[in-house]
C-alpha cells in the first residue's frame, strides 16, 4: 500500500511521527510505501513540542519537503492508494478544500481526492471557525474522512503517549489498518 503521511504546521506534530513510527514496525515495514511530507511550518512547530521529526524522515521510505513539487507523488498518475493529514493546520485544511495546490501537501490530496481514493484529515484547532467547519463539510462531501484530534475516556488512558496513540489507532481506523493502539470497545487490548 502506497501511503502520503503529511504532518503540517498545527499543534501535535508528533501525531504524524507516531504514524510513521507505527507504519514502519518490523511487522509492517514490508506492507507499507510510506511517502512523508513535512511543511516548513511543522518544522517549526516540531522545535516548540520539541519533537524530533528526523527519525520518522528515516523510517519513511520517501520523504520530501512542502516544495518538492517534481516528486513523484505530485503525480496523480503515481497512483498513491490513501492519503492521510496528521495533524492538518486550517490554512493546509483550506488550502486543500479550495483546490490550491501551492505546495506538494496540497497537490498530493487533490490527486487522491481526484481519484477516489483515501483522504484522512485530522484538523487540529478550537474553537472552530465557520470557514474551518465549512471547509470541513467541503472534504467530506469531496468523499474525505474528517478525524479531528478529539479525546475520548471510554479506553482508560493513562499517560499522553495513550492519549496520542488514541488519535493516531482512530486515523488507522479510517485508513482500514488493523492497530492495537487503543483499546477498542467491547475489545481488550
Ligand atoms: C506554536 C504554533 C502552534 C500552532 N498551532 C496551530 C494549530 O493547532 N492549528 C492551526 O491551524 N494552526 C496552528 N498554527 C499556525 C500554523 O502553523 C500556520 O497557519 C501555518 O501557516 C500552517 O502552515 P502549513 O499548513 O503549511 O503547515 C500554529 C503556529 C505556531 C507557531
Amino acid at each position: 500500500m502506497k501511503i502520503v503521511v503529511a504532518i503540517c504546521g498545527a499543534s501535535g506534530v508528533v501525531l504524524g511521527k507516531r504514524l510513521v513510527e507505527f507504519l514502519k514496525t518490523k511487522e509492517n515495514r514490508d506492507k507499507y510505501e510510506v511517502h512523508l511530507i513535512i511543511s516548513e511550518a511543522a518544522k517549526e512547530i516540531a522545535g516548540f513540542e520539541e519533537t524530533d521529526l528526523s527519525a520518522a524522515r528515516k523510517l519513511a521510505d520517501y520523504s520530501y519537503d512542502e516544495d518538492d513539487m517534481s516528486a513523484g507523488i505530485a503525480s496523480s498518475s503515481y497512483g498513491v492508494d490513501a492519503m492521510t493529514v496528521l495533524p492538518c493546520s486550517m490554512k493546509t485544511l483550506s488550502a486543500i478544500a479550495n483546490g490550491l495546490c501551492d505546495n506538494l501537501i496540497n497537490r498530493a490530496a487533490e490527486n487522491v481526492m481526484k481519484t477516489g481514493r483515501l483522504l484522512v484529515v485530522s484538523p487540529r484547532d478550537t474553537p472552530l471557525s465557520l470557514a474551518a467547519l465549512e471547509n470541513m463539510a467541503k472534504l467530506k462531501g469531496d468523499g474525505a474522512l474528517i478525524v479531528p484530534p478529539v479525546m475520548a475516556y471510554y479506553y482508560k488512558p493513562r499517560t499522553i503517549d495513550d492519549v496520542n496513540d488514541f488519535f493516531v489507532g482512530k486515523v488507522l481506523d479510517c485508513l482500514r489498518i488493523e492497530h492495537d493502539l487503543y483499546n477498542k470497545w467491547g475489545k481488550e487490548k
